[in-house]
């Protein structure tokens, strides 16, 4: 039997209340799964760590984690502590140093979730983001002169580099041609007259060897408009680091809430482990109270489970999802219903485990 071994931090505020109905899910199909399982290991890393040791991390945090097939994590960031030092102490320190390089965030209107567009139908909203995640605006790097006094000022510098920047497009142009759909690149050369001027002339230069995948490029502006107004013109996108952070709230916004959206950060060459987490944060606001929606959390397993290579349940866990979101009996407040997170991982384990006893899915023997 394989055994895949999973290093899960569950991080702050919800982090922790929707990692547990992942890891409710993903044992479920472990346990529907003659042929595989999983082994967590628990990092209680995050600011509560921080408050204690004055640290996000253990020391060796990184080597520990090295050992794992993939790392499963819930958030990060929580008032106490400054944002700056909790993300790039966890999550953005992870996904540098495992050169995570790809983010991808798929924006898909599921059957039952709420959209807020008038008139839009499930195929309208059918996106499959490719974000930066190791670089340009986020290479951490920069300046803050004469700190304090009248002339002060502070840098922040965006980094592209020629490796960074052909990697992503190229793993977006053959994502797009092993989808056979359209590959849009959303970038900003009007203004920013050095990184996005070479980010698209990279992909027009790396589009040369792809003449049979169909191209767009867009300003992020009017791609943020054109989100909204006809969300059906995307596909593929492939874009820089922030604009992907933002674009992709944006897209959680019309595809049901960032209750609703997942991501993985890749290394596709496998050298160091891949990170699956919904792309939401540590929700303050609503912490605690046992009323996260976990489905975002979930889908995220869903990606896992895609990239260990059993996509037919990387599919069923999505379906699952589907059919709790149409029965409606069984939401979070923020998709209108009332009820707990944990009712919600149970229900999407009932309907995982329903598709079996009904002969819709094969256990991999
Ligand atoms: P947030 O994503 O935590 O919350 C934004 C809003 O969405 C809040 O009203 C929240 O209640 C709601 N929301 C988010 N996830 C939800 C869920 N699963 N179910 C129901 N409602 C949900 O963003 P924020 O408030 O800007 O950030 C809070 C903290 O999280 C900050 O410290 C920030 O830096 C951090 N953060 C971490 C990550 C991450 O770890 N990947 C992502 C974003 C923000
Ligand atoms: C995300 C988050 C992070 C990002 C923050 C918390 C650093 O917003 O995963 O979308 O900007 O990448
Ligand atoms: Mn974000």
């Amino acid at each position: 039997m394989k055994k895949w071994n999973i290093a899960v931090i569950p991080g702050d505020g919800i982090g922790p209340e929707v990692v547990s109905e992942g890891i409710k899910v993903l044992q479920a199909v472990s346990e529907l799964n003659p042929a595989f399982a999983f082994d967590c290991a628990y990092f209680p890393w995050g600011c509560e760590y921080y408050a204690k040791h004055g640290k996000m991390m253990d020391d060796h945090g990184m080597e520990q984690l090295r050992a794992h097939d993939a790392i499963y994590l819930g958030a990060v960031g929580y008032p106490g502590v400054p944002d700056h030092i909790s993300l790039w102490g966890l999550l953005l320190k992870i996904r540098k140093e495992f050169d995570q390089y790809v983010n991808i965030r798929p924006i898909r209107l599921l059957s039952g979730a709420p959209c807020p567009l008038r008139d839009a139908a499930k195929e309208d909203i059918d996106m499959l983001f490719i974000r930066e995640n190791s670089e340009g605006e986020y290479a951490g790097a920069g300046d803050w002169l004469f700190r304090g006094k009248p002339e002060e000022v502070v840098l922040q510098t965006g980094v592209f580099s020629r490796k960074g920047t052909e990697r992503i497009i190229r793993y977006a142009y053959e994502t797009a041609r092993s989808l056979n759909k359209l590959l849009t690149s959303v970038s900003k050369g009007n203004a920013l007259n050095y990184s996005m001027v070479f980010w698209d002339q990279v992909f027009e230069e790396v589009g040369k060897e792809y003449p049979d995948v169909k191209t767009y490029s867009y300003l992020v502006d009017a791609a943020s408009m054109f989100m909204i107004k006809q969300p059906q013109r995307f596909e593929v996108v492939v874009t820089s680091n922030l604009f992907g952070d933002i674009l992709t709230d944006l897209g959680a916004a019309i595809s049901g809430g960032l209750g609703l959206a997942a991501g993985a950060n890749l290394n596709p060459d496998r050298r160091y482990p891949s990170m699956f987490e919904p792309i939401h944060g540590s929700a303050p606001d609503i912490a605690g109270r046992g009323i996260a929606n976990p489905l975002a959390a979930i889908w995220s397993v869903s990606q896992m489970l895609d990239f260990f290579g059993y996509p037919d349940w990387a599919e069923a866990v999505l379906r699952a999802i589907e059919q709790v979101l149409t029965d409606r009996d069984t939401l979070t407040p923020d998709l209108g219903g009332t009820a707990a997170t944990a009712e919600v991982g149970d229900r999407v384990v009932a309907a995982l485990t329903g598709l079996v006893r009904r002969h819709e899915l094969k256990p991999v023997q």
